[in-house]
This record gives structure tokens, sequence and C-alpha cells, in this order.
């Protein structure tokens, strides 16, 4: 997916509740879009709380941010910085000393459109809430991706954020299960993370295990946990093969032996 002129996608990552794992999937899912080949770029969108640079490792590495090219004090070239050890991928910085308020919705497309012209996928990582900051985050997007977690507050919090985004004019709006416990993962019966998105009338784009330790020593060594791990680069790379439009069913996760046979007893 290199060479002549793109017209990339824009995919904002939402939620509506608060710390699900936007900024998880959105990093994982640049990681293996770029491994994939696809030139990728990750907007942070959470101004005022920016995560996606510590993910990446590159706290060290950023000069200007989103704030910065809405306001015009730089271009927003200056603003893409790649990630050091991430092939194919590059971020634009959310402000950490500004507000929602410092990025108009107008600017936030007009940043999206222009990186659409440079690069396969655009990740929007959208802040939580269903207000300002996830209204501009929104704005940039042609698709989105809800993350919830396999419980009935995160159902409720999915079908308002679904509503919203249809209202905005995105009718391309899948699922993605995170932090989901082994339990509700088991082959025979009907998963139910397939229930929950059938609930919820959205297609399931991929269910990604509970593994607090994968993740927290990932994102300690400032690295997605799909380079560090296999199960993840596994359970990333298939979503995002199906984000690029690869026709690859949800299977429920398979489990370790181990686990699998105490789960069974
Ligand atoms: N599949 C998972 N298993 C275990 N822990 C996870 C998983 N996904 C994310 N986490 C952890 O959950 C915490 C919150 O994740 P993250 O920051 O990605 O959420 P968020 O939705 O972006 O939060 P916020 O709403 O504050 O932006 C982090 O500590 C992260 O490592
Ligand atoms: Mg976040």
């Amino acid at each position: 997916m290199t060479g002549g002129i793109t017209v990339g996608e824009a995919l904002v990552i939402t939620s509506g509740k608060g710390g699900v794992g936007k900024s998880t999937v959105a990093v994982n899912l640049a990681a293996s879009l770029g491994r994939l080949g696809c030139r990728t770029v990750l907007i942070d969108a959470d101004t005022g709380l920016r995560s996606l640079d510590v993910l990446l490792g590159m706290e060290n590495d950023l000069v200007y941010d989103l704030t910065d090219v809405a306001e015009g004090i730089c271009k927003l070239r200056q603003a893409v910085v790649k990630a050091r050890d991430v092939d194919g991928v590059s971020l634009l910085a959310a402000a950490q000393l500004r507000d929602m308020c410092s990025v108009p919705r107008g600017r936030m497309e007009s940043v999206a459109s222009e990186l659409r012209q440079m690069f396969d996928y655009v990740i929007i990582d959208s802040p939580a809430g269903v207000d300002l900051g996830f209204r501009i985050a929104a704005a940039g997007a042609d698709r989105a991706i809800i993350v919830a977690n396999n419980d009935v507050i995160c159902q409720r919090d999915a079908e308002r954020v679904k509503g919203l985004l249809e209202r905005a004019g995105i009718g391309d709006i899948s699922l993605l299960l995170n932090r989901v416990p082994p339990e509700k993962l088991k082959k025979k019966e009907k998963s139910s993370c397939a229930l929950m998105a059938e609930r919820l009338e959205l297609p399931l784009i991929g269910n990604i295990r509970a593994r607090a330790s994968v993740f927290r020593e990932a994102a300690q060594k400032g690295r997605p946990a799909a380079l560090e791990s296999e199960e993840m680069a596994r359970a990333f790379e298939e979503i995002a093969r199906r984000v690029m439009g690869e026709d690859i069913p949800v299977q429920p996760v398979r489990m370790p032996g181990f686990w699998a046979s105490l789960l069974k007893g």
C-alpha cells in the first residue's frame, strides 16, 4: 500500500466510557497496520491528557502538537513525527497544557483531510466522554471503532456513542471488545462478545483478552504490545486486516492449554 496518490481513511477510536483501552487499541492497531505496509498516522485528540507519545516512547521527540497546527504556529508536516521504533507509524501529538477548545472542529477536519492525502490510515484517539473532545475527534473521521469492555455499563455507553456517531454522519462503525476475561471467550458457547455486538447491532471487529501485565510492560517500554507479545501481534493483525477490508471471521480467542483445561474443568 505505498506509492501513488493516497486518499487514506480516517478512523476515530472512541468509547464514551473512560479507561476502556482506546489509546491502547489506537497504538496497537496503528503498529499492526504499519507492519502490514500501510502508512499510518496517529492523531492524539485527547488534548490536555495526552498518552500516545508515552505508549510509543516518543516523549522526547516532540516539538509541536495538534494545537500548534490548529493555531498556525507550525506547519502540519512539522508536527507529524515518525515513530523511531514502530515501522510505518507517525504521531501528531496532543498539547498537554491546553484544553479541547484549542482545536476547533473545523481545524480537526482540515488536519484529518490533509493527512488523508499523505497516509493510508489516520487513526484518531478520542478522549473519553461524549462532549466537546469526543465531537472534535469524531469530526475528522470517516469511520469509527467503538471500544468497550464486556459489561452492561459499557454496553449502554456504546449504544449512546453509536447514536451520536450516526447523527454526525459516520455510518461505518464497528465494535472492539477489550479486556475480555477468558471465560467470556469459551469456544463452545456463542461468546458473550458476539452477543453484545448483536445487541448493539454493530459488526464485531475483534476482541482482545484482559492481559494487564502484557500491556503494563509494553507501556513501560514505550512499545506497542503488538510488537512485544505474539498473542497481541496475532490479535491486532487480524483487527488491522479487517480494517483493511479482509473478511476474517472473529473467533473466540483460544486459551493457552493450562488455562483452557482449568476452565473446562
Ligand atoms: N486488554 C487489556 N488487558 C489489560 N489491561 C488493558 C487492556 N487494554 C488496556 N489496558 C490497560 O487499561 C488502562 C487504560 O487503557 P487506555 O489508557 O488505553 O484507556 P483509554 O480508554 O484510552 O483511557 P482514557 O479514557 O483515559 O483515554 C491502561 O493501564 C492499559 O494498559
Ligand atoms: Mg486514552
